[in-house]
């Protein structure tokens, strides 16, 4: 039996992981989180023993201790925002003994996993950060076409959700960049870029139509750069699936850019509440695309463009299949990567869409 706790295990998208691996014989699974009643109502909930919901704090000094007491295996951590998170969590893990996995879209979180590198091959365990959307499904997408390229010169990516609200942990992570600066690279030039600003619509495949899309600072914009060093433009947007709480979004940015409002994370519980209340008013739909051009191998100018489009909201799953796909592959024993890293070139593309079959959730390849 391959233990896995998951960290977050009844959150938003640690529920949608736990509920996917709690189907898994192979897998011993432990919800775990601040609040023990949760835990233990969702473990049942999803059909565990109650005892294997329990309460365990990501702060606390001990935590190393307690993974290895519980004979822990591999760790989700889903317990964002990372974007101020040190690497306390996958320490513990090294310390334990553990793999470690995370759902981090912090830009410099995840970019500097790196410096875990040393101690994570000593422990001879895989830590690897970003096992979601961004960049684990992105650098896949990117990979797959990546052959036809002699020289890719730019990717750029978007996400555009449906009606269902994320955690407030999703929340606070996209609200705290909007309105304040960040860097992106574009036509070879690192240049400034303010978070949900660049307002502008792109139409995607029936049944998603037109979306609003903004500026998002996640890891790709840095990661990639390094993983493509031919790449001289990398830039990420992202849609909010009720149009209204797009452009609500992108004013608060200009009271952010302005000087009027420091933070628009702090607002992120009050905006839940009403994000939540607000669901009727949007899709069902979601979807995610990449599109890369350069040169191919007979020096003529390429483009591909990729697309996951989601339906019965079921968008909220795609972020959870590199978690869910990875602890498979270490259950299995078919990784055989050891070290810190972002979390890229972990997962193919097609191993990443087989923790998602089942799901009204499809490809298109154009
Ligand atoms: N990279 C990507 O593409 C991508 C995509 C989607 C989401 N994400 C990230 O995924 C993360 C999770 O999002 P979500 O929507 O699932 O958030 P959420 O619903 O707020 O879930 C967070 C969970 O963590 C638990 N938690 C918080 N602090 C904790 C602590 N100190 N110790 C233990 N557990 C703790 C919370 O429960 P208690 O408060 O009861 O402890 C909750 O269950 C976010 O940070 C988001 O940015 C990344």
């Amino acid at each position: 039996m391959h233990t896995v706790l998951v960290l977050g295990g009844y959150g938003n998208f640690g529920a949608y992981i736990s509920r996917a691996l709690a189907q898994d014989d192979n897998l011993r699974l432990l919800i775990a989180g601040r609040d023990e009643k949760k835990a233990r109502r969702f473990a049942a909930e999803i059909g565990l023993p109650e005892r294997q919901g329990i309460a365990l704090d990501a702060d606390v000094t001990s935590l190393a201790r307690q993974l290895e007491a519980m004979a822990v295996n591999t760790v989700i951590h889903t317990a964002g925002p990372f974007q101020q998170q040190d690497y306390r969590v996958a320490q513990a893990c090294i310390d334990a003994g553990c793999h470690y996995l995370d759902l981090a879209d912090g830009r410099d979180f995840v970019a500097g996993i790196g410096k875990l590198d040393a101690a994570a091959h000593l422990a001879e365990v895989l830590v690897a950060s970003g096992a979601s959307s961004v960049p684990a499904l992105s650098s896949a997408a990117v990979d797959y076409f990546l052959p036809e390229f002699s020289r890719l010169d730019s990717i750029r990516h978007a996400i555009v959700s449906g009606a269902k609200t994320p955690g407030l942990a999703t929340l606070r992570a996209v609200l705290g960049y909007c309105g304040k600066p960040f860097m992106r690279l574009e036509k070879g030039l690192w240049k400034g870029v303010f978070g949900w600003q660049d307002l502008h619509r792109r139409r995607y495949p029936a049944p998603i139509g037109k979306r609003w899309l903004g500026n998002c600072d996640v890891p790709d914009l840095a990661v990639f750069a390094q993983r493509y060093p031919d790449v001289t433009t990398v830039t990420f947007h992202a849609g909010l699936g009720v149009p209204v709480a797009h452009l609500a979004t992108w004013f608060f940015s200009w009271l952010v850019r302005w000087g009027i409002v420091n933070n628009m994370a702090e607002w992120a519980q009050s905006l839940h509440w009403i994000s939540r209340r607000l669901e009727i008013l949007g899709p069902q739909a979601s979807a995610m695309h990449v599109e890369l051009s350069g040169i191919d191998h007979q020096g003529r100018p390429l483009t591909r463009v990729w697309h996951i489009l989601a339906g019965q909201h079921h968008g909220p799953h795609i972020p959870c299949g590199a978690a869910i796909a990875l602890v498979r592959k270490l259950a299995s024993g078919s990784v055989t990567e050891r070290g810190a890293m972002p979390c890229v070139g972990l997962l193919t593309l097609d191993e990443y869409m087989g923790a998602l079959v089942g799901l009204d959730i499809r490809q298109i390849h154009g």
